[in-house]
């Protein structure tokens, strides 16, 4: 098994979760450090500023906008995060009791998340569950599966993909 170089930050915040460096490389996935320099994709509803790399959130807007005019209104439930934030949501898991090997088929250890990159956003709909499975009976997700190669997008988990999680019919990186 190839364990990455973690620098001494991703360390640190994997230790506070009971996480050794390890149990993290034996997902399988790669590293991903937080990207550099951020731009403003989208405010939430809540006011929450959701960020991307500047080309994806330059795609992202242009995208919104396709969608838009062809009747289909996307948003954004979440962009960036940095290993706090995934730090936060590996933490509650944990703390629910849900065991290392099934929070890792939901979310990934900090600094394996692809939402480090900038360039990962999870999508959704007005009148579905944010992150749930029957995104994919949505006409949002036609429109996505249709159209958003053109603007850079991909599925970066359909159903039985290789990286150990579950189907996210809701989580596209830019890859362009
Ligand atoms: N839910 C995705 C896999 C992540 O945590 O990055
Ligand atoms: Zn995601």
């Amino acid at each position: 098994m190839q364990i990455p170089q973690l620098d001494s930050k991703t360390t640190d915040i994997l230790a506070a979760l009971g996480i050794s460096p390890e149990q993290a490389a034996r997902t399988g996935l790669p590293f991903h450090p937080e990207a550099g320099e951020l731009a403003l994709a989208e405010t939430g509803s809540d006011g929450f500023r959701h960020l991307l790399i500047p080309a994806a959130a330059r795609a992202w807007q242009t995208m919104q906008k396709a969608a838009r005019q062809d009747g289909i209104d996307l948003y954004i439930v979440s962009a960036f995060r940095d290993l706090a934030s995934q730090a936060e949501i590996v933490r509650a898991k944990i703390a629910r009791g849900m065991p290392l090997e099934l929070i890792f088929t939901l979310s990934a250890p900090p600094g394996y998340s692809e939402h480090h990159t900038g360039r990962a956003i999870d999508i959704n709909t007005p009148g579905c569950e944010e992150r749930e499975e029957p995104f994919e009976d949505t006409p949002a997700f036609a429109w996505l599966n249709t159209h958003a190669g053109r603007f850079g997008f991909v599925l970066s988990y359909p159903r039985g993909n290789g990286k150990g999680f579950i189907y996210e019919p809701w989580h596209w990186l830019f890859s362009k």
